[in-house]
């Protein structure tokens, strides 16, 4: 089967800079879920028309095979207008084009399947070989959409746009959701007949269909079980209520998967997301890009986790932001904790309350339990990182690394300069300014003596 999406549009309704079908639902543009739905139906031969900012559009395809981009000269000529401009893509194709607007992301691949069922049930059980097939929905708001007009035996006979409707035609609720089986032969007999709308100036793709049945052709209606599947995404309050959508599509199959989520009004995960089973989500957390959660990690409420790894039986506690690193079995992250930049927390560790590591590898069974910045730099197994311990990593020019081996202690407060190597089993005294290579088993105190002076606290205090 081929397909083709219709993506060269303006999408003035959106009021962007930005093409309508590259706006982002759940961190991927609107077309990504259109070609998702149609790499589930293993469709290889997959059209494209592009036209507005068509180089950004393309660029959504990269990587992809079977992909054949066509040029619509002008992204105001329409639907048919598009249509047209991918002649050479189905013109000699005897067989059903699947036509699909890019600016519908919920149409999901078991009703286009079941679509394709249903023309085959109507060549087997009615002998009668449909002409085109379209998704239709029944919306009882069907403002804006092109209503689907049917003979008495339930055939259509026309789509008319909401511009161009009468009054009596404005009541019909069942609408067109913008997807479309075309026989091409069929298709390529009305589409150059297709007249500009008076109102509009386009070339409307939905006139193929009128035009089709003056000819003796039979059109049929596909209607959706779940009524979503054919909303049109063409302003932004359409996109957040499409995002929602989908949003709640990807939490139910986790949660049928066996993870809890609570409060999934609350919840973001991205559709790129694994979560292995046995995972519990907390309110308002986001899981964002390719991110993978191994059983039986909770994750604590309001946590932001991106392009990361969580090992089983970790925990993240609340308010924690991680990106682009790994956190091994049973390490505990958090509360308020961030991690960045391909850091790695070993087995066991526990990295605490407004803790920052960046670039940074830590072993196992490591405390860095409050108030500490590691950055560049790689830490031994069994090491203790005092509170307010700062890695200084920047010179203000360039970055440096650290290394502090196995069993050491880094007392609180303390100021570590980079470049530097501390030993195995080395002792950093609290609060001292460590600019040297320590070596395992030596202690380093770097700070001013105490001084005492009998009495004068009170005397300056009265
Ligand atoms: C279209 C249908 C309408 C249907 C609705 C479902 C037509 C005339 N109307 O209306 O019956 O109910 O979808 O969502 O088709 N595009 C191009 N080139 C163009 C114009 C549009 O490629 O010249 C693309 C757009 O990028 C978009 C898709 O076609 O992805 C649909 O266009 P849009 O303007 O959103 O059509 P609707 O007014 O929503
Ligand atoms: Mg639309």
């Amino acid at each position: 089967m081929r397909a083709l999406i219709l993506a060269a549009g303006l999408g003035s309704r959106f009021k962007s800079q930005k093409a309508k079908v590259l706006h982002t639902i759940l961190g991927k543009p609107m077309l990504w879920y259109v070609l998702r739905t149609l790499r589930e139906l293993s469709i290889r031969e997959i059209g494209v028309v592009v036209g507005h900012q068509a180089e950004e559009v393309k660029k959504v395809f990269e990587g992809e095979d079977g992909i054949f981009f066509f040029h619509q000269e002008n992204p105001k000529g329409g639907t048919a207008d598009a249509v047209i401009s991918a002649l050479d893509f189905w013109r000699d194709y005897q067989d059903y084009l699947l036509v699909i607007n890019g600016d519908s992301p919920l149409v999901k691949s078991q009703t286009i399947k079941n679509m394709q069922r249903y023309m085959q049930l109507v060549e087997e059980y009615e002998n009668i070989k449909l002409s085109a097939l379209l998704l239709s929905g029944f919306l009882p708001d069907p403002t804006g959409y092109g209503r689907v007009v049917k003979d008495q035996g339930g055939n259509v006979i026309k789509i008319v746009e909401e511009k161009d409707a009468t009054i009596e035609e404005k009541q019909i609720r069942e609408i067109n959701g913008g997807v479309y089986f075309f026989y091409c032969p069929h298709l390529l007999d009305v589409v150059f007949s297709i007249q500009p709308s008076p109102k509009s100036g386009e070339l409307y793709l939905t006139e193929a269909i009128a035009l089709m049945h003056k000819k003796g052709y039979v059109i049929r209606s596909f209607m959706t079980e779940d009524q979503a599947e054919v909303m049109g995404v063409n302003d932004r309050w359409e996109l957040a209520i499409a995002e929602n959508v989908i949003r709640l599509r990807i939490l139910e199959r986790l949660a049928k998967e066996g993870n809890t989520i609570h409060q999934p009004e609350t919840v973001w995960i991205e559709p790129s997301v694994v979560l292995e089973g046995e995972v519990e989500i907390e309110p308002g957390v986001a899981l964002r890009g390719n991110t993978k959660i191994s059983k039986g990690v909770r994750i604590g409420r309001g946590s932001v986790i991106e392009n990361s790894v969580v090992e089983e039986g970790a925990v993240i506690e609340p308010y924690s932001i991680i990106r682009d690193s790994h956190i091994k079995s049973g390490a505990i992250v958090g509360p308020f904790a961030h991690l960045r930049n391909h850091s790695v927390i070993g087995e066991g560790s526990h990295i605490g309350n407004f803790v920052e590591v960046k670039a940074s590898e830590i072993g196992s069974h490591v405390n860095a339990k409050h108030l500490a910045y590691i950055g560049d730099a790689q830490i031994g197994d069994r090491t203790n990182i005092g509170a307010g311990v700062v890695f200084a990593n920047y010179d203000g020019k360039q970055k440096h690394r650290s290394k502090v081996g196995q069993n050491a202690f880094i007392g609180s407060n303390s100021l570590i300069i980079a470049p530097i190597t501390l030993g195995d089993y080395s002792y950093i005294a609290g609060g001292s300014v460590i600019n040297k290579n320590i070596e395992e088993g030596d202690l380093a105190i770097a700070r001013a003596d105490l001084r005492i002076l009998k009495g004068k606290g009170k005397e300056k205090l009265l």
